[in-house]
Parts: structure tokens; C-alpha cells; sequence
């Protein structure tokens, strides 16, 4: 094939050559035979000559301006030397012993750089230091290189370890033995704010192209003598954080020492995220590290200089004020002191009431409080804390603030208020800890105040359990698993005796039943964790028909089954804003907390149901929203609309929601509009969804998954229900907890079915109405994937705290769905 196509390119070049023959001929026409054949032969060397002109013209300016453009490229990095002992004539870069062995280092480097993609293009390397261990050298090497040869470059550098496992076995008799090599891309840049301008700045190739692999990027940020610095990232979108993924540290400094490290960032941040960061002096220090693999499209980040804060603190007269860290929201500046003399008018006394608390250091316990900290009255405060009161006895408060030198936080936002010490909270309860709550909240089960003094001597209700020590705590929390009462006292009616074992329904069986290959718990569970099981309806089945003794098995990132089916269409149940959301406001949710949350609209009614996406084309919600209600047929598709990515009703256009069209509903067949039997529906979408930060379909369970009673898991809605009532307007959540059906069933006069699941609400106000009918339960595991447990299904749609609400029990209709839409 090789020979036949050379002879036809051949071919083809004769002809281009007999066109030419042909072409000068035609030119001669008659004029120039009158002319004579002197003019003629000065004619075809001119139009020749004319013509080689253009043709190389054209090829040095394609050459210069599209091929030959070369760019130059700096990696620095380090190697390990074995066979070399480290003397302390090393450290000094003048010392001739140091001289010396950098150049051996300098040669050995120079030899394994001898690659074809590499060795042409090196220009210098030189050795800058060498450190203990045998002995570690560390370098940097210069490169000009064409732009089209600047990515195999790249990548042959990015495996350096290779070049030298390649390059050391040519050596009989290496002079040095390298062991390892690492090699980082360097790029720096040097930045001066401008009086009164914003610098921006963002990873090389920001957004279309990739920034560099296994490179090390310095950005240093400077400002004039006696400002400071604002530095915020405005898009920042690095992989995932692990140990090794590409993280962004910025630095109170030039020099990229821990102890000025403001904050390490990886991964992405919901927009909720105050990512503004302020230096102590004129400078700052960005660095990026990345390794050689996921290129995201990094970041982008802006810059100012600010005038230096002359004093923190001062003093606050009044009724009541507000007061907050520095530069709040946005993280409060390192080496600062603050101090606040807040007095009120002297027949009253003051209270100072933090309603955003964030003052945290990574790895400082929050008992100690050594580095950042709010002191008051001798005793200090950090970390992370949910809303809580400081009160003095006096009309007078003293609020310390002292930020170290390294990693800053959010700070807080402050409220200084007066009371009367006769009354401190009219109208409401005081807890002994200063803060006032709701009378509700009094004796309701629930500890609303830290130090549980809302519940202390309290006659419990009939809707409450009685602990042995004396607290009262909501019925439907006994036989949980779940220690409520402190002493166990609402557990021991339901443990099992020492030397048996407790079923996943509560069953007791003697612990010899256990793996005996007969199902004693009839639910299976003693059955459920042994070796070489035989298939049950209990066990998980592999997709090769092997089952599984694993409770959960799928999706946890582990092989299970030899043709790993476990792990299979697990693209599910991930937030893309792994980090933790800050956001104002107890129950509502951030944007893309919830990614699998769907709103489902009515023309002309607005929000009516919720639904969970579970694939590109397919929601799950609850049949009962599709019934036919006050003469509207709901089950008729064109009627909804579906709303993606949404967390605001209020802002429905916003650019990241995504609006689809109803293509089909379908109900299952037996629901049962009096009980609220089988209350499922699937629903297809006209054209499918594209995943995205705040769309993401939520993990299927599978049947035999087991979400024990007691475990905690969320629900979220913006609380509209059928009947109509006014929703929220940003999407709410809730914590709640899988209570026992045994005791819900009693509680409920005997209305479940197996189809159904009860849970109690574990965070929220009173009257917080948080689900929707139709909307997501969903089970959160930190470290893995969430799965959708449930479906709100009756019980008012809405979690409140003292009435527990049923779900529709996924795993039972598990089957049901897959029969349906095949996921
Ligand atoms: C480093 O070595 C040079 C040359 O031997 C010597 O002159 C110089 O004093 C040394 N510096 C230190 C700090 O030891
Ligand atoms: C972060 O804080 C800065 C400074 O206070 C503020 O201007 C900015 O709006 C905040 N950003 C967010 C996302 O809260
Ligand atoms: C400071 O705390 C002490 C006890 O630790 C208390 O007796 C005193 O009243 C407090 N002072 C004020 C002004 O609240
Ligand atoms: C549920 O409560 C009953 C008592 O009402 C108890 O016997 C059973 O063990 C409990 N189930 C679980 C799973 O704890």
C-alpha cells in the first residue's frame, strides 16, 4: 500500500510539472515573439524570480509568525542525590565545594534532559541550593521553544521521573545517583496596584484554555508604602481538593513561608463564599501549585490598595448598635487588634448578641482559642458558632478582637443591646445563657437554649416521653437508636439482651442465629453482613448475578462485585460546591446545595410541587400532586413546567436555571388517594437537562439499601404544599430523623403502609414548613454520595417539630421506577 501511494504521489507531481511547461509556453504569445527572445529571456527570469520572492516571503512569514514563534518556559524544581554525603560547605553557594557538585548536578541534569522533545530547546540550568537527605538539589531549568513544540515539552517534562528511570541504567557507573525528580513550570508575575484602579489577573489561559500542569505559579501583589491590600477571587475553579489536588495559597508576605499563609483554596465555592482576603501591609503573595492532572479553568482575581486602618474598635454609647470585624464579610486582616467599650445608659444593663460567628484556624481546637479570638470578660471565643448571646451584669461590655499572623476567617457581625435585669426578654423565655427565645420553646423537647434551660423542670405532655432523668422528649423519638434523653432511659425499653443480636427492625435473635443461613430477623439483616451469601431479597445482586454480604455496597467507591456493577452509573449525589456554605439565615439554602431539587410550576399557580432529577430526562415526585383537583386535570403534562438549578423563586430567570418542558407523567398505578399508598410518580422531561454546578441528578438506592431508624437525613422545599399556603421564596431545608415505624405507626392510629417512612424534624423553627410535597429526602454521608431516601408525601408536606411527616419509603418502590424509566 506504501509503494502504490508513493508512485500515486509521483503522479501527481508530473502533472503540476507539465502544467508548468504548459504555462510558460502560453505566455508567449505573439506580442513577445515580435519582441525578439532577449526581451523574452529577461521576461521569464524576472516573472520567476518575482514568483520564488513571493514564495519565500511567504513561507519565512508563516514561519516566523505561526511556527517559529518561540516562547520561553522556566521549570524549577528539585532531585534527590543518593550516592553523595551532605557537607555544610553546600549551604553556601560561593563555597568551591558547592561550586563543584553543582556542576556534576548541572551535567547529570543536562543528561537526562537529552530527550528529543526536550534537549533541543534547553537553554541553561542552573543549581540554586542544595539540602540534606542524601543530598536534595534544587534547580531550574530555562527553555526556548517554538510554540507548536511547547506542549510535548510540557508533557515530557511533567514525567521527568521517567526520563531519569530511562536515562540511569545507560550509566555503568553513574557519578551521581539520582533517585527522583520533580519539575514544576514556573510562571511569576509581578503586579503594582494602581491609586484608585482594580488590577485583575487570572491563571494563564483563563477560562477556554487549561493553565499549566506540575507548575508553580507566583503572583506578588504589590501597593503603595502605607496601604494595604483587598484581594478577591471572582471565579475560582480548581479540581477537587485531596492531598495532592492544585490548591491556591495566598500569603500576608512575599515570600511563601507558613507563617503568613492567609488561606489555602482548592475545589470550587458556592457564590455565598465571601472569597476576599486583606493583607496587614503593602504586599501580598498568590501562589498556585498544580499537578499533572485535571485542568479546570482556574481563576480570576482582583486587586486594590486601601488606605491603612489607622485604629479597630472604639467606643459605642447608646441603646443598642452593631459592630463587626473589619472589612466584614469579607476575612478580616491578620496581626489585628481590636477593642470595643460598648456602655449602655447606666440603669440598664448590655448584652452583646453575635448573629455570625466565624472566627476559625485551621487545626486550633476551639477549647484553646490560642491563635484568633474574641475575648470577653476573660474568656475567649473562636471557631465556627451558630448565633449566641454574651451578657454582662453591669451597663458595660469590653469586646476584644486579635487575628495572628497567619489564616484569617469571616469574623463576626455583632449587635450590642440594653436590658432591663428585671426583665431581660419581654414577651419571650430567657435562657440562663442571656438569650431570649419563643415561650413555645419552652418544655417542648427541644434544647433551644445551649445550656438546655428552656427544658428544665417541665411536666411532660401526653405527646412526650418522661426520661428517668426527668426531661420530656417528643414520643416519637423512643426506640431510635438515638440516646435522646441523655441517659439512654428512652432507649432500654427496646435494646436487646447482652449476648443477642438486634435486627434492623428491632428484632432480638440469639447472637448464634446470626449468618446461619436462615432469615430469624425476617428483614434479613442477620443474614446481611456474612460471608458467601446465598441471593435474598435482602442482598444486593451484582450485575452477574453474585450477591453481596455488604449492607450499601453501591456507589461508595469501593469495588464490591468482580465485574464492578456495584459501582456502575454512579455519576450522582455530589454537590459541586463541596465547600461549606456560610449563609445568613438558618434553614435557607445556598445555591447549589441541592443540585437534584426540582420546583414544578402550574401555569398561572406558580411553585405546586417539588421533585428530585435523577437522570438528564427524568424527576421523581409524588402521584398525589398530579390528582385532579377543583376541576384541573394535573396529570396533563403541558400544564407543568419544570425549574433546574433554581434556589430563589424570586429569581427564575436567573442564568443558571434551566426550564424544561413536561413530556410525560406516570402515576403508579396502585396509588390510593385515600391512603397515600404508592404515592410515586416519574416524570419525563421534554428534552434532557445538562449537568452543571447547580444541576446534578441524586443516587437511586438500591431496594435493599438500609437507611436505619434514627439516621439523620434532609429535606428541602420551598414549603408550598397542595392546599396551597405561602411558600418560601429561597429554598428551605431541614434536618430530620428516621423514626421508628413501630412507634410512628402508633402515634399515627395505624395509617402507614410498608411504602411509607416517618421521620421526626430535627433542626428548625416551630412553624418552619420546609418540604414540598413531591420534593427530595435525602440522606447526607459526608465523604460519599447522597441518596434519595424518600419522597414528601403527607402529614402536611411540611416538617414541623411536633408532628412527625411521612414519606413515600424509595427502596420498597425502588423496582417500580426502573420498570419505568430503565435507571
Ligand atoms: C562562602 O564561601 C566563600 C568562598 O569560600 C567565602 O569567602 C565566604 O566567606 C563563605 N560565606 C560564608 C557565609 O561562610
Ligand atoms: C465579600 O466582602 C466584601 C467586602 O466587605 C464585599 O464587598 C463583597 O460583596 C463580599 N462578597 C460576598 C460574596 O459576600
Ligand atoms: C465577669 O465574669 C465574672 C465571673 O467570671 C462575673 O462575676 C462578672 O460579673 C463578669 N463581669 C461582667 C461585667 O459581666
Ligand atoms: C421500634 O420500637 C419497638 C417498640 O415500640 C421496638 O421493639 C423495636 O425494637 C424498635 N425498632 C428499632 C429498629 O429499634
Amino acid at each position: 500500500a506504501g509503494a502504490r501511494r508513493g508512485s500515486a504521489r509521483g503522479a501527481g507531481d508530473m502533472n503540476n510539472l507539465e502544467e508548468g511547461v504548459e504555462f510558460l509556453p502560453a505566455m508567449n504569445s505573439k506580442k513577445m515573439e515580435k519582441r525578439g527572445p532577449k526581451r523574452r529571456v529577461v521576461v521569464t527570469v524576472v516573472i520567476v524570480v518575482f514568483l520564488l520572492i513571493s514564495l519565500i516571503t511567504g513561507l519565512l512569514v508563516w514561519h516566523f509568525k505561526y511556527r517559529n514563534v518561540a516562547v520561553q518556559k522556566v521549570f524549577n524544581g528539585h532531585l534527590r542525590v543518593l550516592n553523595w554525603d551532605f557537607l555544610d560547605a553546600y549551604e553556601n553557594s560561593s563555597s568551591p565545594e558547592f561550586v563543584m557538585l553543582a556542576r556534576k548536578v548541572k551535567s547529570t541534569v543536562r543528561g537526562f534532559l537529552n530527550h528529543a522533545d526536550i534537549g533541543p530547546y534547553h537553554k541553561e540550568t542552573v543549581i540554586t541550593a542544595f539540602s540534606e537527605g542524601s543530598i536534595i538539589a534544587y534547580y531550574w531549568s530555562e527553555f526556548l521553544v517554538p510554540k507548536y513544540r511547547a506542549e510535548s515539552l510540557d508533557r515530557a517534562m511533567a514525567d521527568t521521573q521517567s526520563l531519569i528511570q530511562r536515562w540511569n541504567p545507560r550509566l555503568r557507573n553513574p557519578m551521581l545517583k539520582v533517585e527522583s525528580v520533580v519539575a514544576f513550570q514556573s510562571c511569576m508575575f509581578s503586579l503594582h496596584a494602581k491609586e484608585g484602579e482594580i488590577t485583575t489577573f487570572t491563571t494563564p489561559g483563563f477560562p477556554n484554555s487549561p493553565y499549566p500542569n506540575n507548575a508553580l505559579c507566583y503572583w506578588t501583589l504589590r501597593a503603595d508604602a502605607n496601604a494595604v491590600i483587598s484581594l478577591t477571587f471572582k471565579t475560582l475553579e480548581l479540581e477537587p481538593c485531596t492531598d495532592d489536588s492544585d490548591y491556591i495559597k495566598v500569603y500576608n508576605s512575599l515570600s511563601p513561608v507558613e507563617p503568613h499563609a492567609l488561606v489555602r483554596l482548592c475545589g470550587n465555592y458556592a457564590p455565598s463564599y465571601n472569597l476576599t482576603f486583606l493583607s496587614s501591609q503593602n504586599v501580598m503573595l498568590v501562589t498556585l501549585i498544580t499537578n499533572k492532572e485535571g485542568r479546570f479553568p482556574g481563576f480570576k482575581a482582583e486587586f486594590f490598595q486601601l488606605p491603612k486602618m489607622k485604629v479597630c474598635g472604639g467606643t459605642l454609647k447608646g441603646e443598642s448598635g452593631t459592630f463587626t470585624t473589619p472589612y466584614y464579610p469579607a476575612h478580616y486582616p491578620p496581626v489585628t487588634d481590636c477593642v470595643w467599650n460598648i456602655e449602655v445608659p447606666s440603669k440598664k444593663n448590655v448584652k452583646v448578641r453575635f448573629n455570625m460567628f466565624f472566627v476559625l484556624e485551621p487545626g486550633i481546637p476551639v477549647s484553646s482559642c490560642t491563635k484568633d479570638y474574641v475575648q470577653i470578660n476573660g474568656t475567649r471565643y473562636c471557631g465556627e458558632r451558630s448565633q449566641f448571646v454574651v451578657a454582662s451584669t453591669t451597663n458595660k461590655i469590653e469586646v476584644r478582637f486579635h487575628s495572628d499572623q497567619s489564616y484569617t476567617d469571616t469574623g463576626f457581625s455583632a449587635e450590642y443591646l440594653s436590658y432591663d435585669s428585671s426583665d431581660p426578654c419581654p414577651g419571650k423565655f430567657a435562657c440562663n445563657t442571656g438569650r431570649c427565645i419563643d415561650r413555645s420553646m419552652r418544655c417542648d423537647g427541644w434544647l433551644d437554649c445551649v445550656d438546655g434551660s428552656d427544658e428544665r423542670s417541665c411536666a411532660c405532655t401526653d405527646q412526650q416521653f418522661r426520661c428517668q432523668n426527668g426531661w420530656c422528649k417528643p414520643k416519637f423519638w423512643v426506640c431510635d437508636n438515638v440516646n435522646d434523653c441523655g441517659d439512654n432511659s428512652d432507649e432500654l425499653q427496646c435494646s436487646c439482651a447482652a449476648d443477642s443480636f438486634k435486627c434492623n427492625n428491632g428484632k432480638c435473635i440469639p447472637e448464634a442465629q446470626k449468618c446461619d443461613g436462615k432469615d430469624d430477623c425476617e428483614d434479613g439483616s442477620d443474614e446481611g453482613s456474612c460471608s458467601n451469601v446465598p441471593c435474598t431479597e435482602y442482598t444486593y445482586k451484582c450485575h452477574n448475578g453474585r450477591c453481596l454480604s455488604k449492607q450499601n455496597p453501591e456507589c461508595d467507591g469501593e469495588q464490591d462485585c468482580e465485574d464492578n456493577s456495584d459501582e456502575h452509573n454512579c455519576n450522582c449525589g455530589i454537590r459541586s460546591y463541596i465547600r461549606k456554605s456560610r449563609i445568613v439565615g438558618g434553614q435557607n439554602s445556598d445555591v447549589g446545595e441541592w443540585p437534584w431539587q426540582v420546583s414544578l410550576h402550574v401555569k398561572g399557580q406558580g411553585h405546586i410541587c417539588g421533585a428530585s432529577l435523577i437522570s438528564e430526562s427524568w424527576l421523581v415526585s409524588a402521584a398525589h400532586c398530579f390528582l385532579q383537583l377543583q376541576g384541573i386535570r394535573y396529570s396533563e403534562p403541558s400544564l407543568w413546567t419544570a425549574y433546574l438549578g433554581l434556589t430563589d423563586q424570586g429569581n427564575r430567570n436567573g442564568a443558571n436555571v434551566q426550564t424544561r418542558k413536561i413530556k410525560r407523567i406516570i402515576s403508579h398505578s396502585y396509588f390510593n388517594d385515600y391512603t397515600y399508598d404508592y404515592d410515586i410518580a416519574v416524570v419525563e422531561l421534554q428534552t434532557p437537562v445538562t449537568f452543571s454546578s447547580v444541576v446534578q441528578p441524586i443516587c437511586l438506592p438500591d431496594a435493599t439499601h438500609n437507611f436505619p431508624v434514627g439516621k439523620d437525613l434532609w429535606v428541602t422545599g420551598w414549603g408550598a404544599t397542595m392546599e396551597g399556603g405561602s411558600g418560601a421564596s429561597v429554598l428551605q431545608k431541614a434536618e430530620i430523623r428516621l423514626i421508628n415505624q413501630t412507634v410512628c405507626n402508633e402515634l399515627l392510629t395505624d395509617q402507614l403502609t410498608p411504602r411509607m417512612m416517618c421521620v421526626g424534624i430535627l433542626t428548625g423553627g416551630v412553624d418552619a414548613c420546609q418540604g414540598d410535597s413531591g420534593g427530595p429526602l435525602v440522606s447526607v454521608e459526608p465523604s460519599t454520595r447522597m441518596f434519595l431516601a424518600g419522597i414528601v408525601s403527607w402529614g402536611d408536606g411540611c416538617a414541623q417539630r411536633n408532628k412527625p411527616g411521612v414519606y413515600s419509603r424509595l427502596t420498597s418502590l425502588r423496582d417500580w421506577i426502573k420498570k419505568q424509566t430503565g435507571l
